[in-house]
């Protein structure tokens, strides 16, 4: 039998690992600057979150889900997003009356989401992202908007670009919706089930639907920005104004709806705009979702956020030709020349590693020459050659790869040479 890895999911191998775990670094550390701290959640929750928070009339929700019964009859599913799980976390363990609010948090694992797999969409992708909970200051939408484009900076990437929308209070919604209504309803037969199914319980939907996309109805359908009451436009003035100050270039896009039902006022991508990038550009998402807690049997905590592909943040540096290509090297490759420097070479491999010195031996009994290969490819800084003579003497060869010197070290001096 033949098995592979499921449709829309990868293998991340070791020759990859790598580049993962250092994005995390990067991620994590800027989080740290930042003052965000980490939190876990599982990877499978109450279907019913989603449903409620997502919303019921998304893609996600209505097509997307990993859902399954269990045991006990209950259903669950695969997170598809972090925030809805967070703030569940957030609510359900009281972070509400923690002594310093807003409470700011960051995860990254994976998400799932059943669609059809492209370049840059995938079933199982993995996510950072970050949630900071307990504040409606606009200084705290430009704090976590600028902490996502330090993290692409950080990274290496220079083609991108931040695209900015307010989606407005519940009151300016409400007047959008009914224009919204209103614009679609004499049409809505030129349109797919899941926009007539839509039309009345979430109209916003129809304008990401990708199969209605070419509708020219969808370019002339009244705008948010039309509709945004006082109190919503002045918080986007403060929002685009603390950016200012951040020195974050934006562009802004009234057609920026966000495929999650939870959003209000502030909403932004991170698109690439590298040539080299395939159709899917959106590296980023956020925004913020005043009334989430609420919704989920909290108290009032409104939030904002964003998640990003660890996937396509890889593929964007690729684009821009930054792909990384400087591994980690190896600080000490130790060649081995017959049994008993064999075992002299175990022993000192202990010593090496315990002092933090990332080094490897041979463990296929292979002549000098493939050693070295080895020691090549694995770009040792040094290689420590011991034969019968080293093993008599307590000594050991030292090359120096850099400049390929090479000298004769007593074993017992050897750590001390190595780590100054
Ligand atoms: P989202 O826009 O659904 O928002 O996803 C955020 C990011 O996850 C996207 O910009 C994209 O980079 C990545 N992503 C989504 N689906 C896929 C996929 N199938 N394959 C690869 N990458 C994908 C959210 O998930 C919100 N929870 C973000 C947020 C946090 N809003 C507030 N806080």
């Amino acid at each position: 039998m033949n098995f592979k890895v499921p449709r829309g999911t990868q293998d991340i191998l070791p020759d990859a690992s790598w580049k993962w775990q250092r994005v995390e670094k990067i991620a994590r550390s800027i989080c740290d600057v930042y003052n965000y701290k980490e939190i876990r959640t599982p990877i499978f929750e109450q279907t019913e979150l989603f449903q409620r928070t997502v919303g019921d009339t998304t893609d996600i929700v209505q097509k997307e889900m990993y859902t399954f019964t269990d045991r006990g009859d209950r259903s669950m599913t695969l997170r598809p997003e972090g925030t809805a799980p967070v703030v569940r976390s957030f609510v359900e363990n009281k972070m509400f009356g923690y002594a310093d609010q807003p409470v700011k948090l960051y995860y990254t694992g994976p998400m799932f989401r059943y669609e059809r797999q492209q370049a840059g969409r995938y079933r199982q992708f993995v996510q950072f992202g970050v949630e900071a909970i307990g504040s409606d200051d606009p200084a705290i939408d430009a704090e976590v908007i600028e902490l996502a484009m330090t993290i692409y900076k950080r990274s290496g990437l220079s083609d991108i670009k931040l695209v900015l929308n307010s989606l407005g209070d519940k009151e300016s919604r409400n007047a959008h919706r009914e224009a919204l209504i209103a614009h679609f309803s004499p049409h809505i037969g030129e349109f797919c089930s899941d926009c007539q199914h839509r039309l009345e319980k979430n109209p916003l939907r129809i304008l990401d639907c990708k199969v209605d996309r070419d509708n020219p109805l969808m370019n002339t359908a009244p705008s948010l920005a039309d509709f945004l009451n006082e109190e919503s436009s002045a918080y986007f003035e403060k929002v685009k104004n603390y950016l200012d100050i951040a020195g974050i270039e934006y562009e802004y896009d009234p057609n920026l709806v966000r495929g999650l039902d939870y959003y209000n006022h502030t909403a932004f991508e991170i698109m690439s705009t590298s040539k080299g990038f395939g159709a899917i550009t959106t590296l980023c998402g956020g925004g913020r979702y005043n009334g989430l807690a609420e919704e989920i049997g909290g108290p009032a905590a409104p939030g904002i956020g964003f998640a990003l592909s660890i996937e396509r943040l890889l593929l964007a540096l690729d684009a821009e030709g930054k792909a990384w290509t400087d591994e980690p090297s190896l600080d000490v490759y130790l060649v081995t020349l017959g049994e008993e420097a064999r075992a002299k070479g175990f022993e000192i491999l202990g010593k090496l590693r315990e002092h933090g010195l990332r080094s490897e031996m041979d463990y296929m009994d292979r002549k000098i020459k493939a050693q070295m290969k080895s020691a090549d490819r694995l770009h040792a800084n040094y290689v420590i050659v011991i034969g019968e003579d080293e093993v008599n003497e307590n000594s050991v060869q030292l090359k120096n790869m850099a400049d390929g010197q090479q000298k004769k070290v007593s074993i017992d001096e050897l750590i001390d040479v190595l780590t100054k």
